[in-house]
């Protein structure tokens, strides 16, 4: 399994530490950056050749009359690898739908980027016992046609209540929704990109809770903001999920 689903999310911010110092540090990692638009070009140019670089969202329009956007083929033209798509902030905070989602993943995999499909229920959604269910309908909502073209489709579980509030979820209850997930995958998605499609996890991921959210063998890796800003702390993950995965 490649460190490469180690995603940094960088959002709306850029490592206090510079961002040719941050790169320079992930000489040895096989890791994955997505930087503010803006900085896309920079990052490609100046990242290590092991690093994956792309960004955090893009149009759900190909092209046209849409200001302020940036289509998948822009990125790709660009040198983005992948696109994070229904990021929980572009869903609450923007009010994206599950549709225009389906939309932006459709572009993504027409203009041969890697999509990074987040999805996850919020806290009154798990309270009422239906974190799965969610789960698998935004999952089904976004089995758009050109999935039958796709090579690779990342899934992030990402629930909305461990984004950004130190509160991650544990091991166990991520053991159970990456099993929901693969069942809906299995279901609505094409069989042999369900087989493949990787499962990550974000949410207050840290070094200090990465080895309980590894130990039981069920995400191939994880989407981080808050401590993919930090050298260190990010590399601290590439090391944790290295020895896990060389160890299976
Ligand atoms: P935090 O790691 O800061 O909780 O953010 C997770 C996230 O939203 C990554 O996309």
């Amino acid at each position: 399994m490649p460190n490469r689903y180690l995603i940094a999310n960088w959002k709306m911010n850029l490592p206090p530490e510079g961002m040719d110092a941050f790169l320079g540090a992930m000489e040895d990692a096989d890791v994955a950056v997505a930087p503010p638009y803006v900085y896309l070009k920079d990052v490609v140019t100046s990242a290590p050749k092991n690093v994956l670089v792309g960004a955090q969202n893009c149009a759900d329009q190909k092209s046209g009359a849409f200001t302020g956007e940036v289509s998948a083929d822009m990125l790709r033209d660009c040198g983005a690898r992948f696109v994070i798509v229904g990021h929980s902030e572009r869903r609450n905070v923007y009010g994206e739908s599950d549709a225009l989602i389906a939309r932006k993943l459709a572009l993504a995999i027409d203009a041969g980027l890697m999509p990074v499909l987040c999805i996850g229920e919020n806290q009154a959604q798990r309270d009422g016992g239906y974190a799965t269910a969610f789960c698998s309908d935004q999952l089904r909502a976004a089995a758009v046609p050109q999935l039958a073209n796709a090579s690779e489709v990342v899934i992030a579980y990402e629930p909305v209540w461990a984004i950004g509030t130190g509160r991650n979820a544990t091991g166990e209850m991520v053991a159970e929704i990456a099993a929901a997930i693969r069942d809906a995958l299995g279901r609505f998605w094409p069989a042999d990109l369900a087989r493949r499609a990787p499962v990550l996890y974000g949410g207050s991921v840290t070094p200090d809770n990465v080895d309980d959210l590894l130990a039981r063998g069920e995400i191939d890796g994880f989407l981080v903001g808050g401590a993919s800003l930090d050298s260190k702390k990010f590399l601290a993950l590439a090391g944790a999920m290295k020895t896990r995965f060389a160890t299976q």
